[in-house]
């Protein structure tokens, strides 16, 4: 597999020979991690054929059997602040549509803030995680990426069917793993470039591809469930909701989950 993805990576790809590939592993992330404290460099990726423990936001399951998607998590080292960070799990999500557009033709969409969707489907998701120094500077950032790539409706579990989709499920194509891999670094190795300098661009993108923009819907704050109308993505990445009373907030992903007012989407 992982000749295979280096042979589709595109020539101004520079971070091949930290590309590693596990046929199993608990979490990449997890295991990135690790790599991490032990000084990997910026750029280095970790793929896993399936992840026993894979996981996403909010303390959630990620499911991950073998040979059905990609589990991807790329380790960056950028030289700023954390602050200067809020944008990134944006970031990676626009990079992403980029990717899976250029891999099999669709172009998905993001429900805000890390959710990448076709229709009422999601198709994969992202889990950003940052870590500090003790003395609370930035020391890496690492982002993990899931794709249900092969999946037919009967793969998932029912309680999932009506909601997840994977790439073959909407595009209808036979789909090279190997391929949409090598669109997701390339896609990130694009990306890490702008990431500091066109943090506008970045959130620009985002913004075109997410779909809860316009939309109504639910926000769960702890036990509250609130209604309103998300109205922009600020420069932070958070999201800029109006409620019934008139007054307009910008919610955190961390503090808030979303779903659309009648389902998921
Ligand atoms: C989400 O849907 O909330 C995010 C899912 C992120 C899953 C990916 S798979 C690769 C990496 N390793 C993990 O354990 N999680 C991320």
């Amino acid at each position: 597999m992982k000749n295979e993805i280096l042979a589709f990576l595109s020539p101004q790809y520079s971070w091949g020979e930290s590309l590693h590939y596990l046929e199993v592993t608990d979490s990449t992330n997890d295991q990135l991690k690790k790599m991490a404290q032990s000084g990997a460099p910026q750029g280095t990726a970790l793929i896993a054929g399936y992840q026993t423990g894979g996981r996403g936001r909010r303390g959630r399951t990620f499911l991950s059997p073998a040979d059905m998607g990609i589990y991807l998590s790329i380790l960056l080292r950028p030289d700023c602040a954390p602050g200067e960070l809020m944008h990134l799990t944006c970031a990676a999500g626009g990079a992403m549509c980029n990717a899976l557009e250029a891999a099999t033709g669709l172009r998905p969409g993001i429900k805000w803030t890390n959710d990448l969707v076709s229709g009422k489907r999601k198709l994969g998701g992202i889990l950003t995680e940052l870590k500090f120094t003790p003395q609370g500077k930035l020391d890496f950032a690492i982002i993990g990426i899931g794709i249900n790539c092969c999946q037919q409706e009967g793969d998932f579990p029912p309680e999932l069917r009506e909601i997840a989709g994977s790439l073959a499920m909407v595009t209808g194509k036979e789909i090279h793993r190997a391929q949409v891999a090598a669109a997701m670094l390339d896609a990130l190795h694009e990306m890490s470039k702008q990431l500091l300098t066109g943090k506008e661009a970045l959130l620009c993108q985002y913004r075109k591809d997410c779909i809860t923009i316009g939309n109504e819907i639910s926000l769960i704050r702890g036990e509250e469930v609130l209604h309103g109308r998300a109205l922009d993505v600020d420069g932070e990445g958070a999201l800029v909701v109006a409620f019934p009373d008139g007054h307009v907030e910008a919610v955190n992903a961390g503090e808030v989950s979303v779903r659309g007012m009648y389902g998921y989407i």
